[in-house]
């Protein structure tokens, strides 16, 4: 690692087969797995990328949606930097499946970690069902931002890691981000909401 640049450290985290791996080989390899294997505990990828006078050492910590290894995904959030999680827009569950992760990392991460939320497969926005609106209104409370991306034909990929790049360097600068309110707490109500919802059928099939 040069003098100049600096290690950030990655998490993506997310419901089974919203297509976390795809946006990490995407982004660090600019491949796309039509039948990509779910993934067992972790993968780990890496990549050098320069932005805005700063280079970044991304280290992606790649980990499964799968519930049966969730009670072990906080052992990588450690020094962690960036929480990205994904959830698939042609999936409702996947995007109320985002506050157990929030929960899990308001419990384990460090305090100054940053948030994106990232709605994946939009190659497929037809089958959308979820609104902009929605999207926006949550992120803009228990995230710093918020991202569309397709790993499939790589549309907002690069985006979101400028993006990125462009928070830390807020945070670490401590310049509030601009889109958070004012932690990354949870709103009691809207995390009670969702998750009443969740329990009212519309729970991934991953989760009893
Ligand atoms: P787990 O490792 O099981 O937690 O899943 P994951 O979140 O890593 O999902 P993965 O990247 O393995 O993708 C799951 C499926 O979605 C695969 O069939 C991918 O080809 C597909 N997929 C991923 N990203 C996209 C996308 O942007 N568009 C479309 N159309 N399909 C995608
Ligand atoms: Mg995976």
């Amino acid at each position: 690692m040069d003098q100049n640049s600096q290690e950030v450290k990655v998490i993506l985290l997310g419901d089974v087969g919203v297509g976390k791996s795809n946006i990490a080989f995407r982004f660090t390899n600019d491949f796309f797995l039509e039948e990509s294997e779910p993934t067992l505990n972790s993968n780990f990828m890496s990549k050098t990328f320069s932005y805005n006078g700063t280079t970044s050492e991304f280290k992606i910590w790649d980990t499964a949606g799968n519930e049966k290894f969730r009670s072990m995904t906080s052992l990588y959030f450690k020094r962690a930097k960036v929480a990205l999680i994904v959830f698939d827009i042609t999936r409702k569950d996947t995007f109320y499946g985002i506050t157990s992760w929030i929960k899990q990392l308001n419990d384990n991460a460090p305090s100054d970690i940053l948030i994106a939320l990232v709605g994946n497969k939009t190659d497929l926005v037809d089958q959308e069902q979820l609104s902009m609106d929605e999207i926006a209104a949550f992120a803009k409370d228990n995230a710093h931002f918020f991202s569309m991306v397709s790993a499939k034909d790589g549309s907002g990929i690069e985006g979101l890691f400028q993006k990125i790049v462009l928070e830390r360097q807020m945070i670490d600068l401590g310049i509030p981000p601009s889109e958070m309110e004012q932690s990354i707490k949870i709103k009691k109500k809207q995390f009670s909401e969702l998750q009443k919802k969740r329990v009212a059928g519309q729970t991934p099939p991953c989760c009893p």
